[in-house]
């Protein structure tokens, strides 16, 4: 059975009572399908708030959108790994193109975080993509391979297994704009034979940029996608609901 993985990107957006309103409405309108589950990534604040009103679903969990590789300290705004975990977080984005881009994270920085994470128990999300001028200039799959050696480097076939990737064009994020499904296709090719020779045995591998109820299924019809990391879209509750129920397996 294709498994696919929806995956909720609220940035920062939703405090923790509106998290809480968040997840009852969702629960409220989604019926668990056994061939999908789905993640959310509040904004810190509301992770304990939304991991607690998803607590009795096992097909709903709960992430950071973000954590510092340092697992305690005088380290002023940072949430580490073992303080989210404690907070009912499960799993992590790693390396988000806006952290990436407008805080200045780098492949190294990404590399520390995945380590972090995985020593902690998280499930870490990968996120990687070429920016419109890296595209333009062909270097697409170099740059996804760049972003992928960078952060995994040193991790292995057991804890590689754990990582989720997400393709994330940056040029696509909250854009409007898409890649077609068979480009989409074509890098999660690439970025699954990497994973694959490197002793992942099934990676998953989603995509991101702009996906909503109108482009989903053209999407999730190519065979190549495990699932969608949603941002602006995932914002609404029924809506996102809806998605995620009537999206093709
Ligand atoms: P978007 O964001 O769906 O609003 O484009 C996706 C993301 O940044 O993960």
């Amino acid at each position: 059975m294709r498994r696919l993985l929806f995956a909720a990107n609220w940035k920062m957006h939703l405090g923790p009572d509106e998290a809480r309103a968040y997840v009852k409405a969702f629960r409220a309108r989604y019926n668990r399908r056994e061939d999908r589950e789905v993640w959310f990534f509040p904004p810190a604040v509301s992770v304990e708030a939304a991991a607690q009103t998803a607590r009795d679903r096992g097909d709903l969990l709960v992430g950071t959108q973000d954590v510092y590789w340092e697992p305690k300290g005088a380290f002023t705004g940072a949430v580490s790994a073992p303080l989210a975990l404690q907070a009912g977080a499960r799993a992590t984005l790693i390396g988000h193109s806006e952290r990436r881009h407008v805080f200045g994270e780098t492949d190294e920085d990404t590399r520390r975080k995945m380590g972090a994470a995985l020593a902690a128990g998280l499930l870490p999300m990968l996120c990687v993509g070429e920016t419109l001028a890296e595209r333009d200039a062909g270097h697409t799959l170099a740059v996804v391979v760049r972003q992928l050696a960078a952060a995994l480097s040193g991790v292995d076939g057991a804890a590689l297994s754990r990582v989720v990737v997400a393709y994330e064009p940056v040029w696509a994020i909250g854009t409007g704009r898409t890649a077609t499904p068979e480009d989409a296709g074509a890098v999660h090719r690439e970025i699954r034979g990497w994973l694959h020779g490197r002793g992942a045995p099934a990676p998953r591998v989603l995509y991101g940029g702009s996906v909503n109820a109108k482009n989903a299924a053209a999407l999730l019809a190519e065979r190549e996608l495990d699932g969608v990391l949603v941002g602006g879209a995932s914002l609404d509750p029924e809506g996102w609901a809806q998605l995620v129920q009537t999206s093709a397996a």
